[in-house]
């Protein structure tokens, strides 16, 4: 039994992830913990409640940091839509959120059990940051940590260099690398490399079933974007690409372990993610990047939660 603690900005792709895991037979999501990021914290967390609800899990929610370690910045919602779920008006969900922190609860469920759980990271690095900060022996007490995050080959989806999530808190997700070791992350080349095709977009729509309704409202206003940006209909995942590679790591198919750094200063490049792809550096390898996965397997993951 994989035993999950998502940390999450809900998100359309970060739906269909917690959608995944929800329903894979061998996934227990044990706690799920918010930060800003596609949307304020209020809304995110809003939606990872409703997120919940339609799934039937009865997991807590922890609301987490509502700003960026260092420095302000914007939401996704030109891909997400202003509510974070494609502007899908679902009516509020009744779920009660927890009154502790996020960062205090990522702390307190490793302590409480350690090596049993695998963290999954699908938004800004913000919460977990605070919480390296605060418990250095984390990387020891998660089983796990899988990120999605950063531009690998700096073909940024933010700025020209940098992907959303690392762009979003660099400061965090600097600390995270240099800190958290192992990890595997989960890039946005290897998302773009890893596209729903036509026809998998097709069958996930056709389904009939509240989740599946779901999925549909929530979804339509990022494939009509995507299908301006590539011409077809097509879908991408990046979270549910790096929840995956959380359920399945024989998913991922190809990997490669490298030296990896967060550019902080850059006056172009601030977010970006310098991967040292020759060795270059006599730095130690810290992160496992997923370079090719299955795809297919993925689309099946999300498929079964639409039942
Ligand atoms: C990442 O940014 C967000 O918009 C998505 O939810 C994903 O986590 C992709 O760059
Ligand atoms: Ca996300």
């Amino acid at each position: 039994m994989i035993r999950l603690v998502v940390d999450t900005d809900p998100g359309v792709d970060d739906a269909h992830a917690i959608m995944a895991a929800a329903a894979y037979p061998d996934a227990r999501i044990e706690a799920v913990t918010t930060v800003k990021g596609n949307v304020s914290l209020e809304r995110t967390t809003a939606n990872a409640c409703t997120i919940l609800d339609v799934m039937g899990i009865n997991a807590p929610i922890y609301a987490g940091c509502e700003q960026a370690l260092v420095a302000e910045s914007g939401g996704a919602e030109g891909f997400h839509g202003a509510d974070g779920l494609g502007d899908s008006a679902y009516p509020p969900s009744p779920r009660k959120v927890e009154a502790e922190h996020a960062v205090h609860a990522l702390i307190r469920l490793a302590n409480a059990e350690p090596g049993a759980l695998t963290l999954v990271a699908l938004g800004p690095l913000t919460n977990l940051a605070l919480a390296l900060r605060l418990d250095p022996t984390l990387p020891r007490k998660y089983r796990r940590l899988v990120v999605m995050g950063g531009a690998i080959r700096s073909m940024g989806n933010t700025t020209l260099t940098a992907e959303f999530n690392f762009h979003a808190d660099p400061e965090a997700a600097a600390i995270i690398l240099r800190d958290w070791t192992p990890l595997t992350l989960v890039s946005w080349e290897t998302t773009v490399e890893h596209p729903f095709s036509e026809a998998q977009v097709k069958a996930l729509l056709a389904h009939n079933s509240p989740r599946a309704e779901f999925l549909r409202r929530i979804s339509q206003g990022a494939l009509t974007f995507l299908e301006h940006l590539f011409g077809r209909p097509t879908m991408l995942e990046p979270d549910l690409l790096a929840m995956a590679a959380a359920l399945e790591p024989e998913i991922v198919r190809r990997k490669a372990t490298h030296h990896v750094a967060v550019e902080l200063s850059g006056a172009l490049t601030r977010g970006q993610t310098c991967v040292d792809w020759y060795g270059m550096s006599g730095k130690q390898p810290n992160v496992e990047l997923a370079l090719e996965m299955n795809t297919e397997r993925v689309w099946e993951l999300l498929q079964a939660a639409l039942i």
